[in-house]
């Protein structure tokens, strides 16, 4: 039997994005150590980026989440582009409202907008630290590249600590809305199993934009 080519590619978005998301939480983890007293989150933070950066397994774990997060781009626009062609009525007369939200009819504006937050965070910190592009990072008293220095000197500008706050309510969103769709499209389809998985999608959701918001806040306010 052939493979439906829409199956196919919601199940890739489903699966990059449940990829995503478990980087989200080692992410969002390793992040905390900024709010720890500057003497002791320091060396942590840099030598925990100093290992991520020569290990072989978290390489192979990188190229794999950059592969995933273009995959998950393009395949979501695939998806959105058909959408819309097959609905054309959708810009007469709103159908949908009735059944379903705000965040699910505007999955595109809000993916937008949490493209834009990653290029630009890629170019503030992986560029920088990782491809060597701009002003060169600093070194700590072990050796390390100072990230944790990098990432404070960054969240000393108000203006970057109003975009990365911001920019956490879209994460939010999406988030919320992807994980649900991401448990019915690789078929949860038990209703009371959904109620719950609708619960931690929300839960999931509000730590990490939450978390993610309030870091830059705390750095700047330190
Ligand atoms: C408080 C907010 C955040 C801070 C302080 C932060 C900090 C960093 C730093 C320092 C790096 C470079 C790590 C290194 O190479 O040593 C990095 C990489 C990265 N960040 Fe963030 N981040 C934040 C939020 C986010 C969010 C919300 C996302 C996604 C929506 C994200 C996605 C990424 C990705 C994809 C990379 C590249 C990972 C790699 O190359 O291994 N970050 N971040």
């Amino acid at each position: 039997m052939a493979l439906n080519p829409l199956f196919f590619r919601k199940t890739l978005v489903a699966g990059t994005g449940l990829f995503l998301c478990i980087f989200l939480i080692v992410h969002l983890s390793a992040n905390c150590i900024l709010l720890l007293p500057e003497d002791m989150a320091r060396e942590l933070y840099n030598s925990y980026s100093t290992t991520l950066r020569e290990s072989l397994l978290i390489k192979i774990v990188a190229y794999l989440l950059y592969l995933s997060i273009i995959l998950h781009v393009v395949y979501a626009l695939l998806i959105t582009l058909r959408n819309r062609k097959a609905k054309p009525q959708k810009y007469v007369v709103n159908h949908t409202k009735d059944n379903s939200t705000w965040t699910s009819q505007n999955m595109g504006i809000i993916g937008t907008l949490i493209l834009l937050f990653i290029i630009i965070h890629l170019a503030n910190f992986w560029a920088r630290i990782k491809l060597g592009i701009g002003e060169s990072p600093g070194f700590d008293a072990t050796g390390n590249i100072d990230v944790y220095e990098v990432t404070y000197s960054l969240f000393q500008n108000i203006y970057y600590v109003i975009f990365y706050t911001l920019l956490m309510i879209p994460l939010g969103l999406h988030l919320h809305h992807g994980l649900k769709s991401a448990f019915k499209t690789l078929g949860f389809y038990h209703k009371k199993g959904l109620k719950i998985l609708a619960k931690i999608s929300l839960v999931y959701a509000a730590i990490m934009a939450i978390g993610f918001g309030i870091i830059p806040c705390v750095v700047y306010l330190k």
